[in-house]
């Protein structure tokens, strides 16, 4: 039985609990010895594996390029976990930027909020008690979720790894929402595991990363763990953002089912939708 699916036997707050002890040798360590670098305890770093600053500044590298994001804009990182993209977004936007993040996972919010927030008052964070059964055993439904935020607010909307996570009901309510809040002209940098011939062809000779539970427009990698990772039908994702009056402004498909990693963007599918 592989590490993953172990992982995935464990009640949700054990996962974290796990996290936590195992990284707190390293984490005492580096409270001490550090070198002051804003970024949190390995051991409360909840939203996946590989270097969380290098990854943050390539994310933000992205948003950049692909969204042609500049330092006076409106941000939006939806489930924006425990910073990994607003801590290198602090040294990018100014005073005339702004930055919300929300997310289903108090720590993370709470880390961000003591944090980040107090230097930089343009970035705020908002926990919002969802549902997901990767994350938290209880709470609201995400596909009924109004987003706290005000028609026409943003330049940008940034969900990394996030749809991923979430179940067609959830992201359909979110990408009318994400189109409700952006600016006309705004830009969306999202991305998914898209599922299209090219990625099936390559799955099926991939044992250590498929999504083996098929439901229709979409499948999932754990059938007990809805949440664990979720892939969707290119021709569905193509539907509802045509219905959701977000039109399809680049594609960059990801690493992710066995392309070469030299001509992709990134490990996950990159979707860039604009309003
Ligand atoms: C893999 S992590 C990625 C976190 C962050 N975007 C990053 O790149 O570091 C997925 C995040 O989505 C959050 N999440 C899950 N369901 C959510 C929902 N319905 N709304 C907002 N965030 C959600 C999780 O709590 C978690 O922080």
């Amino acid at each position: 039985m592989s590490l993953r699916k172990i992982y995935y036997l464990l009640p949700a707050y054990l996962r974290f609990t796990v996290r936590r002890i195992v990284f707190l040798p390293q984490d005492i360590w580096t409270s001490i010895f550090g070198n002051n670098e804003l970024m949190p305890p390995k051991g409360l770093i909840f939203t996946g594996s590989g270097d969380f600053i290098e990854l943050g500044n390539k994310l933000v590298n992205s948003l950049k390029v692909h969204c042609q994001l500049k330092p006076n804009h409106a941000v939006l990182d939806i489930g924006s976990g425990i910073g990994r993209v607003a801590i290198p977004l602090t040294k990018y936007l100014d005073k005339e930027g702004r930055y919300d993040g929300f997310d289903v996972i108090k720590t993370g919010i709470d880390w961000c909020q003591r944090h980040i927030t107090p230097n930089h008052p343009n970035f705020q964070f908002h926990y919002v008690p969802l549902k997901n059964d990767l994350y938290r055993e209880s709470g609201n439904n995400a596909a009924d979720f109004v987003f706290p935020y005000n028609d026409n607010s943003f330049d940008c909307v940034v969900l990394t790894s996030v749809f991923t996570h979430m179940l067609p009901g959830e992201i359909e309510n979110y990408l009318g929402e994400i189109q409700r809040v952006l600016k006309k002209g705004g830009k969306c940098f999202v991305t998914f595991f898209i599922l299209n011939a090219d990625a099936k062809k390559f799955i099926s000779k991939n044992n250590h990363f498929n999504f083996p539970f098929s439901k229709g427009h979409y499948s999932l990698m754990d059938e007990k763990v809805k949440g664990a990772n979720v892939a969707f039908e290119e021709g569905y994702l193509e539907e509802v953002f045509l219905q959701k009056k977000l039109k399809v402004y680049a594609k960059y498909l990801g690493y992710w089912a066995g392309r070469e990693k030299d001509k992709t963007v990134d490990f996950q599918d990159v979707i860039i939708l604009e309003k």
